[in-house]
């Protein structure tokens, strides 16, 4: 299950942004859930990972290969979650350093705010490449909607008034950015998107431009990440969170950026009181297309392909520290190896 076939993995995203700019909602949108509605008073508080198969990209794909034509050559896609909220900035920095592409996402209504601004910084900093969606295009006066359409096709259907307001909050938001220095592009009319931000108008209500940003997505990871997102043996993994799961005690989600995981393999990892050596007793994902951080149902693996956000159930791992890398110990070659890494992390 989920094993690649090609040359590439899953390309992982991060979706950051303003509080309530409408991130979960977006992936609500594909993921055809409600996780935005149960969370406390509508804000996100952890990472989430949910992953998107190579059959749903390619439904997707489809509604815009007359104006921007993708090959879908991934197995799938991951998309990390993280929340808006100015008091988990320690979340932002963890889920955009573990991606290949980040998301931005930004109100067309509000244009650039605080959270927008430090992802930005973050972004550049680290010199992740990003692209960004125009979130709640929906809110412009007179916007006639047709669910889950192309964006690109939308905005061409609307009336004089619609068009009007919608090129004037656009405008604003661009003369913004170039303000900061960013440079961007629709991304229908990008002929450089490594110069050129491309830019995407998405609604999370009416998941109008979901087709666009998944294509704009798997476009730009397959042919501009190639080497990137190529498989590799070397396992890489980090640790999101560590949280108490029903029926398993306290356990680790996780991301398999590289490489592959089996049932009672060995794994070291940080704590608090140094680092843990302990056996992976269950290996669980949650379905395709369910978010990790979601109570429900979780499918038991016997081996896990890389890229995956995966749970790890283990004897011990009330101590691990969150954000911490995690590395196999099936050798003591292995394990001194790696309490090398942990120390000096
Ligand atoms: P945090 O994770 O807390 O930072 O927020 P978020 O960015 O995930 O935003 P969220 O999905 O919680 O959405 C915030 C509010 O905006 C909710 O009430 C959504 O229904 C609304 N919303 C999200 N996207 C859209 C959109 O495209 N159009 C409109 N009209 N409302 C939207
Ligand atoms: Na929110
Ligand atoms: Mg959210």
């Amino acid at each position: 299950l989920y094993k690649p076939v090609g040359e590439l993995r899953s390309p992982i995203c991060c979706i950051l942004g303003h509080v309530d700019t409408g991130k979960t909602t977006l992936l609500d949108k594909i993921r055809n859930t409600n996780v935005q509605e149960g969370e406390a008073g509508g804000i996100t508080q952890q990472i989430g990972a949910t992953f998107f198969p190579a059959k749903k990209l390619k439904e997707e794909l489809i509604k815009t290969q007359q104006f921007y034509p993708v090959d879908c050559n991934v197995p799938g896609l991951l998309i990390i979650d993280t929340p808006g909220h100015e008091s988990f900035s320690n979340l932002r920095t963890r889920g955009s350093s573990l991606c290949d592409l980040a998301i931005l996402v930004i109100d067309l209504m509000h244009g650039l705010e605080n959270q927008t601004l430090e992802s930005l910084e973050l972004l550049k900093m680290r010199k992740t490449p990003f692209i960004i969606a125009l979130n709640k295009i929906d809110r412009c006066v007179e916007w006639k909607n047709k669910k889950n359409a192309s964006s690109y096709h939308q905005l061409q259907n609307q009336t004089k008034n619609c068009k009007m307001d919608y090129e004037s909050k656009r405008q604003q938001v661009i003369t913004q950015l170039a303000e900061k220095g960013f440079n961007v592009a629709f991304f229908w009319e990008n002929e450089d998107p490594k110069t050129y931000i491309s830019v995407v108008p998405t609604s999370g209500v009416t998941g109008e431009g979901i087709p666009d940003l998944l294509s704009v997505i798997v476009k730009y990871t397959s042919v501009f990440m190639k080497n990137k997102i190529k498989v590799k043996e070397q396992f890489n993994c980090t640790v999101l969170e560590k949280k108490v799961t029903e029926g398993h005690g306290t356990t680790i989600d996780c991301l398999l950026v590289d490489g592959q995981i089996k049932k009672d393999d060995k794994i070291i990892l940080a704590g608090f009181q140094g680092p843990i050596i302990t056996k992976v007793r269950a290996l669980l994902t949650p379905h395709p297309m369910k978010e990790m951080r979601v109570k429900g149902e979780y499918i038991h693996h016997d081996v896990i392909y890389a890229s995956m956000g995966l749970k790890i159930s283990a004897v011990g791992l009330e101590e691990a520290m969150a954000g911490s890398q995690m590395y196999l110990a099936n050798t003591q070659d292995d394990i001194d190896k790696a309490t090398d890494l942990i120390n000096n992390e």
